[in-house]
This record gives C-alpha cells, structure tokens and sequence, in this order.
C-alpha cells in the first residue's frame, strides 16, 4: 500500500536568499572551527550539523548531510557507498566542504551553494538569483507493506532511484487493530493508493505455476471473498485521508460490486465508490473510492498534525 501525500519541503532554501554564488570565491570563507581529527564523511556531518543548530541554520543534518554527500559525488549521504562514509577525505574535499558549509551558515540555500537540485525527476542547475523550484506540487510517498521481501526490496529500489529523501518506509501489517496509529504522524494523506492481495482463495489453486511456486501467497491471497486485507484498507483510509481524499484501488472483476456493496453497510467511513476503470483486457479492475464529509470520530487530541519530513535509515 502506498500513501501519496503532503509534500516534503525541507527547510533548505531558508528565509534570506541573498546575492548569488557569483563572486563567491574560496579565499572568501573563514574557518568556524578546527578540522583537525576530522577526517571522515560521518565525521564531518556530525561536525557540520552541530555547528549549523549551534548557529541556528534550519534543517541542519540535512544541510551538512548534502553537502558532504555533494563533494563525494553523490546526491544524498544516504546513496554513498558506506565504506566512503569512514574513508579518509582528502585535504581538497575538506576544503570543500568547508567553504560550502560556509556558505551555509550565511543562509544560502543548499539548491544553489550545491548548483544543481533535483525536481520532478529532473536534475536542474540551479543558480542565484534564479527561483528555485518548490515541490509543492510533489509527493511524498509512504509506503507501507508487511512482507520484510517486499520493504527490503523497495528500499534498495528507492535509494537506485535516489528517492530515499522523499519516501517513508513502514513495515506494518495492516490488518492490527490500531495499526492506522502507526501511520498518523505522516498523515494527513492526498491518496491512498494500493495493489493489495485480492485473489478469491479458492481461486489460488488455478493460479499460472509461476506465481504459484515463486509469488509469496500472502500477497495474493484475499480470503474467502477476497476482500479480507482490502477491508483494513479501507478502514485504515478512514483515519488517513484528509477530506475528499481518494483511494485507488486494483482488485478482482468482482470487486466492484463487492466493494460498493461493503461500503453502503459502513456508512460511518464516509467513503464512496466513485468510479471504476477497466484494464486492456476490458474488465473492471480498478476502482476510485472518495472520502466525503469531514473526518468523523477520530478523537482531536489523537491527531498530531504535520510532522518534519523525515529521511528514512
Ligand atoms: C499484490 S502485492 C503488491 C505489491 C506492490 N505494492 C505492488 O503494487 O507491486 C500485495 C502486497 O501486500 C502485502 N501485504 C499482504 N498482507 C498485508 C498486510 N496485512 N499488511 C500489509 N501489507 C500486506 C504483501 O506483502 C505484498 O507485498
């Protein structure tokens, strides 16, 4: 299951954009503190980030993180090969990372002290004054499943795809009670977007052998009617969505009617099968449920509100 929701903007542009990077030159920075002793990339964010909250830069870890990362080659800290977090850096990368740090401290955003940022899956230069892109309108993913495969998997992908900055991995099984309270401080969500284990149960015996012998049943499986994890669902979306949010929906050609039905028995999830979609093939396979009315009984003091964005490790 995957929840597409409130965009994660880090604090890194700051308040005051000030003149540009032009100009900047190296015999311009003054060193804040001794480097001497450190010598590795962990090293230095540890430095760097107590030195930005002492002077009270915004997202601090993540300012010196980049930065460091940017000077090894690498977009985030989090996409360096671990053995180059320990490795010696030279005394080249150590000036670097000195003088881009200190422009740091002079609130320039880390978009341009680094040249280039990454936007809707694009790499942009970036350079004062020249607006820098927010990503209001991205995403930030939260993507929940209970298979240890299946999140292992997605977070070797999401760091291949560099999008460990922007995704929030949670292993959760959604069918514990009170499992919707784990996912609440990311909430809450836009969409609710899931491909959940649909398949009727006595329909797995018919399944081709290669899913059969490979796929791990417990992502197939439905139950009886297949609607056994599509219910937790739906019923987790309750709490999740904000209002006039929506769920999206692949499941089994009898779902629709399944799922419509359900939900008319339930009418204190304010959801509403709005739509369906049929695949290539023609039969109806996706389905569109909307949350209506303002959220009812989820207790005020329950809800924390919008929390930091976060990086996953
Ligand atoms: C059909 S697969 C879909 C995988 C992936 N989201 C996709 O769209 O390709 C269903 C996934 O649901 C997960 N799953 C099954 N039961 C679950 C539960 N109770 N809570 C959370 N995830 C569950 C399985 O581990 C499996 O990865």
């Amino acid at each position: 299951m995957e929840l597409g929701g409130r965009m994660l903007w880090a604090l890194l542009s700051g308040p005051g954009r000030r003149g540009g990077t032009r100009g900047w030159a190296f015999s311009s920075w003054q060193p804040h503190l001794p480097l001497a002793g450190l010598l590795n990339a962990k090293e230095l964010v540890s430095h760097w980030t107590a030195v930005f909250e002492k002077r009270g830069i915004p997202e601090a870890q993540a300012s010196s993180e980049y930065i460091v990362a940017h000077v090894l080659g690498a977009k985030t800290f989090q996409s360096l090969r671990p053995e180059l977090w320990t490795q010696p850096l030279t005394p080249w990368q150590l000036q670097c990372i000195q003088e881009l740090s200190s422009r740091r401290l002079q609130r320039m955003p880390v978009q341009y002290i680094l040249g280039e940022w990454d936007f809707q899956g694009l790499s942009l230069k970036m350079a004062p004054p020249v607006f820098i892109p927010r990503p209001e309108t991205e995403s930030r993913v939260i993507a929940v499943d209970k298979g240890e495969a299946a999140i292992c998997l997605t977070e070797e992908n999401a760091q291949r795809l560099r999008l460990l900055d922007r995704i929030r991995i949670v292993p959760l099984d959604v069918t514990l009670e009170g499992s919707w309270a784990h996912l609440l401080p990311w909430g809450p969500v836009d969409l609710v977007v899931s491909n959940p284990p649909y398949v009727f149960h006595q329909d797995m015996e018919q399944l081709a052998p290669e899913i059969r012998s490979y796929e791990d049943p417990l992502a197939l499986d439905g139950g009886e009617e297949g609607m056994d994890i599509i219910i937790h669902i739906l019923a987790l979306a309750r709490w999740l969505l904000k209002d006039s949010g929506s769920i999206f929906l692949e499941v089994d050609p009898r779902h629709p009617e399944l799922v419509g039905n359900w939900l008319q028995s339930q009418p204190d999830l304010s959801l509403d099968l709005v739509a369906m979609r049929r695949d290539f093939c023609g039969r109806p396979r996706f389905l569109h449920i909307q949350k209506s009315g303002p959220q009812r009984g989820c207790p005020a003091d329950v809800w924390p509100g919008p929390q930091p964005a976060r990086v996953p490790g």
